[in-house]
């Protein structure tokens, strides 16, 4: 039985003032619902997650990872700098980072294997564009997506993670896909990971990602295949992921 797990992606947004009002009202959420919940947060951030959060059901981890151990890569933050800082989770190959920062599938397979080498759990995000979705290509894209981190890490690794499914044209746009929508990728992906690992596939969780709001939350985790959540913009406003909790 999988249990829902709700995620909430910050982004590049907060502030140290803001951010305590809101970590308040996550982790009363998380605890009123005894929902499985989690934030990644910008790096600067991580300590004041860790002291909001500690002893509580709200795990928190980071938005980004370098895909080396360590050494002369002016800017980057390792997988064990995160764990220093308690974080649980690091999303890995969201498409903002593929998209605007180059980050190609071999990228983020090297990333998901330094966040697992590190004792993190990655949460890997897969999805098409909207040119790729109205070309029929969506399957393709997300198997080409998946496909590179089980060549590298092999579909055990899979246990150890979380997926999350992110239509690219649903992020930020206030367009979501419908549950139906959502439903058959994330049925396709289980699938696609149950051939080589039937066991894997029926125990991984697959979060939803893309305008997931208070209104539309209760219908996509009634799909069999959605475990939760990857919220963005909702997961900044306490009031929205606590509904959101609510639904999980
Ligand atoms: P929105 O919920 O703002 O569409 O963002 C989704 C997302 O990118 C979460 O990682």
């Amino acid at each position: 039985m999988r249990a829902k797990l709700v995620v909430g992606n910050w982004k590049m947004y907060g502030s140290l003032a803001a951010n305590l009002t809101l970590l308040t009202g996550i982790k009363d959420a998380a605890i009123a619902f005894k929902c499985a919940a989690a934030v990644c947060v910008p790096f600067p951030y991580l300590a004041q997650a860790r002291s909001a959060l500690a002893g509580t059901s709200v795990a928190w981890g980071a938005q980004n990872v370098s895909e080396h151990a360590q050494g002369a890569f002016t800017g980057e933050v390792s997988a064990g700098m995160l764990v220093d800082f308690g974080c649980r989770y690091v999303l890995v190959g969201h498409s903002e980072r593929r998209a605007l920062y180059g980050e190609d599938d071999r990228t983020v397979a090297a990333k998901f294997q330094q966040a697992q080498l590190a004792g993190l759990t990655p949460i890997l995000c897969l999805g098409e564009t909207l040119a790729e979705r109205e070309s029929g290509v969506t399957a393709d894209v997300v198997t080409r997506q998946l496909g590179a981190v089980i060549d590298a890490s092999g579909v055990a690794a899979l246990s150890r993670a979380v997926l999350a499914y992110e239509p690219v044209w649903a992020i930020g746009t206030g367009k979501t896909a419908s549950p139906q929508q959502a439903q058959e990728v994330h049925a396709l992906i289980r699938a696609r990971v149950g051939q080589s690992d039937a066991a894997v596939a029926s125990e991984l969780r697959i979060l939803y990602g893309g305008s997931v709001k208070p209104g539309n939350a209760r219908e996509l985790f009634a799909m069999p295949d959605i475990d939760g959540g990857l919220i963005g913009g909702a997961s900044l406003v306490a009031e929205d992921f606590r509904a959101i909790c609510a639904a999980a």
